[in-house]
């Protein structure tokens, strides 16, 4: 296929364009703004292959999105655009607003104009909290956080151009990714390196909120399904095998780094904090997927990756996310 990969520079659009090119011999193009949290160099195994491009752009400015369009000459368009972290989106929710907004309306004009399919990647924060039990497709929408909001609002607008004009648009919701290239303000790899680097290990609030764990190279191979075997209209759940409460995972990366138990500091919750994520997969299941990644497992690799890749995380620890750290955290990092 052709695609045009939306947010591409990024953990998850990165993990999924490696994958759609060597595995799948796909024609990738890359439209991504380089935020903070998007990096060129995520693509660099593949920079070099027939048929990949990488284009500078906003989803929010029809004419990148145009150029894109009439370089890559896509088949289809997966949005992966966005931003992501809560904590961000609690402190400033500006460009949370615009990118989710705005930004999937400018695509989804495009897709439209063009024929083309489109795939939104979602998340299993639309669905609000669930102390018990799991979510499926027909949950109701119940969002807490700036981030998830808007979230819930772009997929809001993706059913409607599939209602309206007939856009062949589907959804793909994920549980919470891990893996290599993951930005740092996220737990897993924030405590792997902070636990390596003799850092404090900041757990919000009692530590037992649970998530469902998910190897971005699963979610990838999911949405890669969804696109190729979903049926418009269609939202797909893709969930991890296994849920972990917070401590857990603490826990488990200080055993893999042989850090000190005393690194653990309980910090002040976050405001709304979802207490737990639960997604049923029922659905994509029967398209043919399944999770290959045990979370055991997965994050064993993932520790030795952020190990072996001091060059990956070294520029980031020393830029614009240390400023971040202190203002999050209130101490700056060691
Ligand atoms: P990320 O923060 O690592 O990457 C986001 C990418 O989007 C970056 O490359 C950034 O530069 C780019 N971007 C941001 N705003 C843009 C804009 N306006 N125009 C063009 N590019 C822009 O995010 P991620 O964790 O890889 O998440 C990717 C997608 O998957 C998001 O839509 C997210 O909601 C969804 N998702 C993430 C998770 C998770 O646990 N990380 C779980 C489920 C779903
Ligand atoms: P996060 O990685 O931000 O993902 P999400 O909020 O999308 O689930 O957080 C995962 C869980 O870890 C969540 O319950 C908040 C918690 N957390 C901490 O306890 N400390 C931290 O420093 C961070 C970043 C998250």
């Amino acid at each position: 296929m052709k695609l045009l990969v939306c947010g591409g520079a990024g953990f998850i659009g990165s993990t999924f364009a490696r994958q759609r090119v060597l595995e799948y011999g796909d024609e990738v193009t890359v439209l991504d703004k380089l935020t903070y949290a998007g990096r060129e160099e995520n693509l660099r195994e593949i920079a070099d292959r027939p048929g990949f491009a990488f284009l500078r752009g906003a989803i929010e400015d029809p004419a990148a999105v145009s150029a894109a369009v009439a370089q890559g000459a896509p088949e289809a368009i997966v949005n992966f655009a966005a931003e992501t972290h809560v904590d961000r989106s609690i402190s400033e929710p500006d460009a949370f607003v615009s990118t989710h907004a705005l930004g999937t309306y400018v695509l989804l004009e495009a897709a439209r104009a063009h024929g083309l399919r489109y795939l939104q990647v979602s998340t299993d924060e639309v669905y609000g909290s669930i102390e018990e039990g799991t979510f499926t497709e027909e949950s109701p929408l119940a969002p807490s956080s700036p981030y998830s909001a808007t979230k819930a609002g772009a997929d809001l607008l993706v059913q409607s151009y599939f209602h309206t004009f007939d856009l062949e648009a589907l959804i793909c919701r994920g549980s919470n990714n891990y893996g290599p290239y993951q930005y740092p303000e996220k737990l897993i790899p924030l405590m792997i390196l902070n636990a390596m680097h003799g850092d404090r290990l900041p757990v919000y609030g009692d530590g037992m909120q649970v998530r469902n764990w998910i190897h971005s190279t699963d979610f990838s191979r999911a949405i890669g399904q969804v696109l190729e075997h979903g049926v418009p209209g269609e939202v797909y759940n893709a969930g991890g095998p296994d849920e972990q409460a917070n401590m857990t995972v603490v826990e488990r990366i200080i055993e893999l780094t042989g850090a000190a138990q005393s690194q653990i500091e309980h910090v002040a919750d976050r405001p709304g904090h979802d207490r737990r994520y639960s997604l049923s997969s029922e659905k994509v299941r029967a398209l043919g997927w399944e999770p290959k990644v045990r979370f055991a497992d997965g994050l064993g690799e993932t520790v030795e990756w952020y190990r072996g890749n001091p060059s990956w995380w070294e520029p980031i620890r020393s830029g614009e996310y240390r400023e971040y750290y202190e203002r999050q955290y209130g101490r700056a990092l060691g």
